[in-house]
């Protein structure tokens, strides 16, 4: 351990009051939460506290000025019980990522990996037992200057907290691509993970709503014609057995699940290609017969399966689950390693180690 964690444990923990087998995703938040703060170059006071609001200036930066970025990740239980992390250095290294395209602090790898083990090895009461659900954990990092003019903040606060949540579908989903406004532009902030992007999607998304789809597939920001992701996941198209996903280009999250199906695919002999896709090959895919699946892949979504996608008065409908080869298997290819009844042959799959907790 290279931090001092200071540990204040809540006095009542409310884990009695969770219905694992009913989790809405995203409502429910476990007894403790792991900050640490950033001020005169370095960070200070790492301390695992009791989970609840916390005051904050009027003047803070981030309210303003917007430099806030945050991961998504999951631990889950594996068959004998012992809590699992799913390829957490990466999430630390994105967080830098991030932290970098907004002019903000790194964050020491070993201060996240350590307040990340601390709390979840304390809170791993809340890691739903289930298959395919698991302790949701939100890393996050903001701007806490009081200060009115734009410049970047010289003082950041970094959090952890954890939720035990379900699937973020529960059904194949309904996708249009968008074709007024855009999530990212080359040389904008779309491969940060930052709060303003999805801000930038929320009146899109909502549009789409109401039109009956569950979620934009957002396309570049000079034709409109090519595919970068969608709303909470990166998208995959499955084309005569070949598996087709938009490259990273500057603009597109750079999604860890995403490596994590890149790389499963190809072990497994698939034909994988990354590059610009073009509606119109998926569209001509699809009246050929070639068009087999469409899922998007993410923290929280998984892989999850889309059912329909309309572009313009096109709106093509995918094959049923029933049919597809790929996504249902890379699916419980991730969940088996996630729980432990398959062998991951990568080290994704790490054991928390909660630390010796003393009041
Ligand atoms: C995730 O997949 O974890 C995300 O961060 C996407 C979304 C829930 C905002």
């Amino acid at each position: 351990m290279k931090y001092n964690i200071n540990i204040t444990k809540t006095k009542e923990s409310r884990l009695n009051e969770v219905d694992f087998e009913n989790i809405p995703f995203g409502r429910v938040f476990s007894d403790h939460m792991f900050v640490a703060d950033y001020e005169d170059g370095e960070w200070i006071n790492p301390r695992i506290v009791p989970f609840e609001p916390f005051t904050i200036h009027p003047a803070s930066m981030v309210l303003h000025y917007g430099q806030s970025i945050f991961e998504g990740m999951k631990a889950s239980k594996n068959l004998d019980g012992q809590p699992m992390f799913f390829r957490p250095e990466m999430h630390a290294k994105r967080l830098n990522a991030s932290a970098s395209r907004m002019c903000m602090p790194d964050l020491p790898e070993e201060l996240f990996l350590e307040g990340l083990h601390a709390l979840v090895g304390l809170d791993q009461g809340w890691i739903p037992p289930q298959e395919g659900s698991a302790l949701y954990i939100r890393p996050f990092m903001f701007a806490t200057d009081e200060f009115i003019g734009v410049r970047p903040s010289s003082k950041y606060r970094f959090i952890i907290f954890t939720g035990p949540v379900g699937p973020y579908y529960s059904r194949p989903v309904r996708l249009v691509a968008e074709q007024t406004y855009v999530r990212a532009v080359a040389g904008g902030t779309g491969e940060a993970k930052t709060s303003g992007n999805y801000a930038a999607s929320l009146l899109p998304a909502k549009i789409a709503q109401e039109k009956g789809y569950d979620q934009v597939m957002w396309m570049d920001s000079r034709e409109f014609k090519y595919v970068q992701e969608v709303g909470t996941m990166n998208i995959f198209f499955v084309i005569n057995g070949k598996v087709v996903t938009p490259a990273t280009d500057g603009a597109i999250l750079k999604g860890i699940t995403r490596d994590t199906v890149l790389t499963l695919l190809k072990e497994k002999g698939f034909e994988v290609i990354e590059k610009p896709v073009h509606i119109d090959e998926i569209l001509a895919a699809h009246d050929r017969g070639e068009l087999e699946e469409i899922f998007g892949t993410g923290t929280a979504a998984v892989v999850s399966h889309v059912a329909e996608l309309a572009y313009g008065d096109r709106v093509i409908t995918l094959p049923p689950i029933e049919d597809r080869k790929v996504s249902p298997m890379i699916k419980d290819w991730i969940d088996g390693m996630r729980s432990g009844r398959v062998e991951d042959t990568h080290g994704w799959v790490q054991e928390v180690k909660s630390l010796e907790l003393v009041d």
